[in-house]
């Protein structure tokens, strides 16, 4: 049996992964540590009714306590008991947008623990589009907190394995529900004030949401105080530095890196589409071309496993070519890749 008084490890442990809802489930109720598969990333999963549970979500990732983490919910029904009054806004994009990548914040129910709010008056909540999440949720009766399932800073894990590469030991179960189809973690809208805000982009586009709230959110532009602490620009790093550039720009900003570069062979990675390495980029030597596909939903699918390749391959800086800005997951991918550059800078 999995008991929820494993003492916090290194992470060197071997993780036991599983398929196995109802054990996962009876772990949770323990007070235990469960990373789940979501279709945006793997999230890092406690009670989050209990404070204790909660605690250990952030003395394993390294996070501050002041980060509120989203719970998820098997039923948007289950918001009510999450939230005081919840404003429309919230219910309708509920209603068109759930399950899915979409995160609302709205004011806090009386009882819902600091440790996850980070004692802030509002609270983030999420009904996952992932039968096995889903499963998991109805499973365990009750909200579960969970932030992605990966170490403070950095990239977030789409597959079991990243998890366990990641945290190891270090969670009690790793509930497998195989590669995320998102791939990026979801759009967050704060419903709370007159207009509804977009404080992150994912999967659900700008465009969808105004279409459901009949007029267009506010897009918080991450600057003054944090509007969702835990957006930093530390976030989303691989080990190698970051370099994001545009297709106009890509061979000055190569040539630039690699005359750069220490040491002088240390190879460069380049993550850009095949048709724009083709056209500017081909056959130069010393660089590790690792070319996503062009779309943007299958260049964020794949956006993560890719940044863990450019660290294996030991590359010490990557180029990266973000698909264009499109209000989705577009937006998302270059919104992470800018982030991950702004941490090395
Ligand atoms: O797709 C996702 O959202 C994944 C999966 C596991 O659901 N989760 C995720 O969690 O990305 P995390 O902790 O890495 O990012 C959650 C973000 C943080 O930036 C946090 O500040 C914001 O959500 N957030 C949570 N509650 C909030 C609140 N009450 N007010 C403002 N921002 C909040
Ligand atoms: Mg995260």
């Amino acid at each position: 049996m999995v008991t929820a008084s494993r003492p916090g490890g290194t992470g060197s442990a071997e993780p036991v992964v599983s398929t196995d809802v109802d054990l996962a489930a009876r772990t949770l109720a323990q007070g235990g540590l469960v990373a789940f598969a979501t279709e945006t990333v793997y999230g890092l999963g406690a009670d989050a009714r209990r404070p204790d549970a909660v605690r250990r979500i952030f003395a394993v990732k390294g996070r501050p306590t002041d980060h509120p983490l989203i719970v998820h919910l098997a039923d948007p029904a289950w918001m009510a008991r999450w939230a005081t009054e919840v404003p429309d806004t919230a219910w309708r994009l509920a209603e068109a947008c759930w399950p899915g990548p979409l995160t609302l914040v709205v004011p806090r129910g009386g009882d819902v623990p600091d440790a996850v709010t980070g004692g802030r008056s509002t609270v983030g909540l999420r009904v996952p589009a992932h039968p096995v999440a889903l499963a998991l949720l109805a499973a365990f009766g009750d909200g579960v907190a969970a932030p992605s399932a990966n170490r403070f800073g950095r990239v977030s894990p789409t597959s079991a394995a990243h998890v366990a590469a990641d945290l190891g030991g270090d969670v009690d179960l790793i509930l497998d529900g195989g590669p995320c189809a998102v791939g990026v973690e979801s759009t967050i809208v704060d419903c709370t004030g007159p207009r509804p805000e977009v404080l992150r982009s994912g999967g659900v586009s700008v465009d969808r949401v105004a279409e459901v709230l009949g007029a267009a959110p506010a897009r918080w532009d991450g600057t003054g105080p944090a509007r969702a602490p835990g957006m930093l620009a530390a976030h989303y790093a691989p080990r190698a530095r970051v370099v994001v550039a545009t297709e106009a720009d890509l061979v000055p900003v190569l040539e630039d890196v690699r005359a750069r570069r220490q040491p002088e062979a240390a190879p460069v990675a380049l993550l850009a589409p095949a048709s724009v390495v083709a056209a500017h980029a081909a056959g130069w030597p010393d660089v590790i071309v690792l070319d996503p596909p062009a779309d943007a939903a299958a260049y964020a699918r794949v956006l993560y496993a890719r940044l863990r390749a450019v660290d294996l391959a030991g590359a010490d800086v990557v180029v990266a070519v973000p698909p264009p800005a499109d209000g989705g997951l577009g937006d998302a991918v270059g919104d992470r890749l800018r982030r991950a550059a702004a941490s090395e800078a």
